[in-house]
């Protein structure tokens, strides 16, 4: 941090270092608990959106087969893995006032779970939604980075990062596929693998 406010580059800390609003900038608290939130809102979310590609590709090998064939499938091939399978599978919010949610009452100061990954399963939204279609027209209406005001800031670059992971992975290693030992982190919040095991070699 003082590396960066004594030389200040073209980069999102050294911007939050410098910014000013009223004369009055982040304090050395703030700085390092947004830094702590970008690394750690950035990092596990999208090895988690890698591993979780990997897994259902693997699973699902007439979807790949698909992609092979129309690669230019892949940008909506990462939006239905996230649909599918997302790395934040809840949030939560403080309600700031007395409403009712789907028919039940929620009071000011309660908590609301919201499972991101539920929501991307609404048949009312998503057509046959259990169902892993990389061809989905509205795939993209997943709810997986949030929504509103808190909605994710690196869900483009973390588009980006997942097109081309796994793209390159699958055109790098086209035997790619599954061993057993598959294992899933035994977290709630983050949903992504510990282990998963592959053969990267030919038949
Ligand atoms: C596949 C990858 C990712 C997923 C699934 C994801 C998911 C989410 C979700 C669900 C939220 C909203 C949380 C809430 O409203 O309670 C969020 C917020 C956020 N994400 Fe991401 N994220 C990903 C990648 C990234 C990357 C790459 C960055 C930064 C480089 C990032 C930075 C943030 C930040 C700073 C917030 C807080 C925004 C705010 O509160 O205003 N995320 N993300």
């Amino acid at each position: 941090m003082n590396a960066l406010r004594a030389n200040p580059g073209d980069n999102l800390l050294s911007r939050l270092i410098t910014a000013r609003e009223d004369g009055a900038g982040l304090t050395e608290r703030e700085l390092k608990a947004t830094a702590g939130l970008v690394l750690a809102a950035g990092f596990e979310t999208t090895v988690n959106l890698l591993g979780n590609g990997i897994a259902l590709l693997t699973r699902h090998p007439s979807q790949l087969d698909t992609l092979r064939a129309r690669p230019e499938l892949w940008g909506n091939a990462v939006d239905e893995v996230l649909r599918f399978d997302p790395p934040v599978l809840l949030t939560g919010r403080m309600c700031a006032r007395d409403t009712t949610i789907a028919g039940v009452p929620v009071r000011r100061g309660q908590l609301v779970t919201t499972v991101l990954a539920a929501a991307n399963r609404d048949p009312e939204v998503f057509e046959n939604p259990d169902a892993f279609d990389v061809t989905r027209q509205n795939a993209r209406d997943h709810v997986s980075f949030g929504a509103g005001r808190h909605y994710c800031l690196g869900a483009q670059l973390a588009r980006m990062e997942g097109e081309i992971g796994l793209r390159t992975i699958f055109s790098r290693f086209p035997d790619l596929r599954p061993l057993a030992g598959a294992r899933r982190r035994p977290t709630r919040i983050l949903r992504g693998f510990e282990r998963l095991p592959t053969s990267l070699a030919p038949l």
